[in-house]
């Protein structure tokens, strides 16, 4: 009996063994057949019982049973640790086509606008100019007011915008200029600001119009800010986001907010200013323009006596278009990835 007990604790032990070296299906199921199976140690070691006398039969063939299920458990638990380890049902090697391409993984990117006005920011920024934002819900007061556009002014019209039901005081702005009045309230001279923001008005949707779309607004104010500033900032900008060999020319024009006004037209950069299809005559018009009206100083309380400014203000789809010869505004909005992925 002792013996018996010792070879079913050696055959045990060396189970152990052997399912913990088993490394993966085909050879767990090997080990399981050299030990479970019809031909195995255990059916070896029942065989063994016959030698045994009749009193020790029965607990020897206990002890054997009890063997035959603990080997079974070594072996249930090594083929689950298999299977996890493997994720599940291995794939056969046939099925598994390792030159196959991965599933690509896209990257999202900055779009065509942001990357515009993040480019013009820079610009100015290189010339002393900080970004400043406002809301896109705008008082009447700042959108129009103190601009120099009164209730009666037929300018209002050139800025006509969208109104909030029930409320007469605000509006969705018609453009970044009120951010200047807040920017002026907020600090005092001198100052030096570009201001990138979304801008609304009723135009129909076409090629070139939208309820929508983004300006820059330009506003530098001082004891001794000159048109000649002016001239000299607006034109490097048009170097800087057009190319070093562009030129540019001031119109005269008229806004409320601004005395004396201009509007900048850069030379074009598809034939040089010679004159082609993209141009007609030579020049692209890119921004409006002039020095701060002193009815814009007077209402945020800066003496106009003392101070003087110039301000500017620009469409980013318009000048993006120019520079990448998009001809249809729409492409901005329209979130086809096929135009987006190509800036
Ligand atoms: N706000 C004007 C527009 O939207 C542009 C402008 C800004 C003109 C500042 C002059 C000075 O058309």
């Amino acid at each position: 009996m002792g013996d018996i007990k010792t070879s079913i604790e050696k055959v045990h032990a060396a189970a152990v063994d052997e399912f913990a070296a088993a490394g993966d299906e085909s050879s767990l199921e090997s080990v399981r057949v050299r030990y479970l199976g019809r031909k195995g140690r255990v059916r070896d070691l029942m065989g063994t019982l016959g030698t045994l006398s009749p009193e020790e039969r029965p607990e020897a063939g206990r002890l054997i049973n009890d063997l035959k299920s603990r080997i079974a458990r070594l072996h249930d638990e090594k083929s689950a640790a298999l299977g996890a380890s493997a994720g599940g049902e291995k794939p056969s090697p046939e099925t598994l086509d390792v030159t196959l391409p991965g599933t690509p993984v896209r990257l999202g990117r900055i779009h065509p606008i942001a990357r515009a006005a993040r480019e013009i920011v820079r610009i100015f920024a290189g010339m002393g100019f900080s970004a400043v934002y406002g809301p896109e819900v705008e008082t009447v007061h700042n959108n129009f007011e103190c601009l120099n556009m009164p209730l009666d002014h037929p300018s209002r019209d050139a800025f006509e915008t969208f109104f909030v039901r029930d409320r007469s005081d605000v509006v969705l702005r018609s453009h970044t200029s009120p951010v200047q009045i807040r920017a002026m309230l907020a600090s005092k001279p001198p100052l030096r600001i570009v201001v990138p923001g979304r801008t609304y008005r009723p135009d129909t949707v076409d090629a070139t119009h939208s309820f929508m779309f983004d300006q820059i607004e330009g506003l530098a104010v001082g004891t001794d800010v000159t048109m000649a500033d002016l001239k000299f900032c607006l034109n490097e900008f048009g170097k800087a986001y057009f190319g070093p060999e562009v030129t540019t020319r001031f119109r005269p024009h008229f806004f409320p907010f601004t005395e004396p006004s201009a509007e900048m037209d850069v030379s074009c950069i598809f034939c040089g200013g010679k004159g082609c299809r993209v141009c007609g005559n030579g020049w692209i018009e890119v921004l409006g323009c002039g020095m701060v009206h002193p009815n814009v100083l007077r209402a945020v309380n800066y003496d106009p006596e003392e101070y003087t400014g110039f301000a500017f203000g620009m469409g980013i789809e318009r000048l993006s278009m120019i520079k990448h010869q998009i001809n249809d505004l729409r492409l901005f909005f329209e979130n086809d990835i096929r135009f987006l992925s190509q800036f």
